[in-house]
């Protein structure tokens, strides 16, 4: 099909393809084959490799960067009538968990630049009640950690880290999750790494064994210690703890991802790049930053509209390029405006507003390592395409 001068591919490009390859698959194959399929050796490898490739002092596989969060709050005690304090500007989990341990989420603005939480804003809203700082490194762009961490000593709080997008991102030269802070990873299949499903959890190592018990029912001892043979059938349940477990499946693809990671990395700073050229001096949009003192992950590229140059709006820019086979997407819905956040505490659009605002202007574009380069240059060929076509 031919829109002008431009001309239509006939296959859907989706907006971030899981890079899945023969290693993993024999990885998986090899598990399959084994007689142990569920948390195991292969989870313990797994979480021997990421500490060793991200300086971790601790790491515990879980099925989610949910279940992490959740069970980092729930070891750290944090619950009824205490404060955590987060931003608006993430996916509904990070504020979902808060709720989940009875706690009170606290949302405060984002930074224009990098959309990451505000310390300024975190500051401000400290009260007596508040247990912990729950940074959000969006797009994979490290949030302000130093000034973070000195609120939190100063008030002698717990820092979480919602570290669903940045992993390998560094600030400041120290990689995310080399500290001790407790940090929770995500291997959703959209993730620069995946496992299908899962998550880690990094900390500090005393913190982690605790972690550990509530990650599983609570049990002194996890399955595969009872049922090696070496194991026993005896175990206590010490508290009433979760089934957030990672299984030897999701490991088995995890160790080869994590393999390959560096090479998926350079892949996503070239698309970037080559985007950066594309757009980077365009009266159309705003490209994302990457502060000086920062490594990205590149986890996402947002776009932003400046609505004075479109006749269109982000919406239906969205469905432009749906229309030219191009699957985007939108991070995030702020979590304010969602009914159950908005009802109970009663959040109005603009409470957040550089939040609200380039929440309206945003589209997230394909980026994938396993995008090719004749992808890339069609999404930059359609997305330049539609800007001289609904220009202002
Ligand atoms: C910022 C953020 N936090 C948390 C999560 C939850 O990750 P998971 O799906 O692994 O639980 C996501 C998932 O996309 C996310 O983007």
């Amino acid at each position: 099909m031919a829109s002008g001068t431009f001309t239509v591919r006939d296959q859907f490009i989706p907006f971030s393809p899981p890079n899945i390859g023969e290693e993993e698959i024999a990885e998986v194959v090899d598990t399959l084959r084994t007689d142990w399929i569920t948390t195991g050796p292969k989870t313990r490898r797994f979480e021997q490799e990421f500490c060793e490739a991200f300086g971790c002092p601790a790491a515990l596989a879980v099925n989610s960067c949910t279940a992490g969060l959740h069970i980092s709050l729930a070891t750290l005690g944090i619950g009824l009538g205490d404060e955590v304090i987060t931003t608006p500007h993430t996916f509904c989990s990070t504020v979902n968990v808060i709720e989940h341990v009875g706690a009170k989420p606290i949302l405060v603005d984002v930074l224009p630049d990098t959309l990451n939480i505000s310390p300024s804003a975190i500051a401000a809203a400290i009260t007596d009640r508040t247990k912990a700082i729950m940074p959000v490194h969006y797009a994979g762009h490290p949030c302000e950690m130093d000034e973070i961490q000195a609120i939190a000593d100063r008030h002698g709080i717990h820092v979480i880290e919602d570290a669903a997008h940045p992993v390998s991102g560094k600030y400041k030269g120290r990689t995310i999750g080399s500290g001790t802070n407790p940090t929770s990873f995500s291997f959703y299949a959209t993730k620069n790494m995946t496992t299908a499903e899962g998550g880690m959890l990094t900390g500090d190592p005393d913190f982690i064994a605790r972690a550990k018990v509530v990650s599983l029912h609570g049990m002194s001892k996890d399955a595969w210690k009872r049922y090696d043979k070496a194991g026993g059938w005896w175990y206590d349940v010490i508290l009433p703890g979760f089934k957030y477990n990672m299984t030897d499946l999701q490991a088995s693809l995890g160790l080869g991802q994590l393999r390959k990671l560096s090479a998926f990395q350079a892949r996503r700073r070239e698309i970037v790049a080559r985007y950066h050229d594309a757009f980077g001096s365009s009266p159309f949009f705003e490209i994302p930053v990457e502060r000086p003192e920062v490594e990205s992950s590149w986890h996402l590229y947002v776009l932003r509209l400046n609505p004075e140059a479109w006749r269109i709006d982000r919406n239906q820019f969205i469905e432009e390029l749906k229309a030219r086979n191009i699957g985007t997407s939108v991070h995030y819905i702020p979590v304010h405006i969602h009914p159950f956040y908005a009802e109970k505490y009663g959040f109005r659009q603009m409470d957040f507003p550089v939040c609200y605002t380039n929440f309206e202007r945003m589209v997230s574009m394909p980026l994938s390592a396993k995008h090719t380069d004749e992808e890339i240059d069609y999404i930059i060929e359609a997305t330049l395409d539609l800007a001289e076509r609904f220009r202002a």
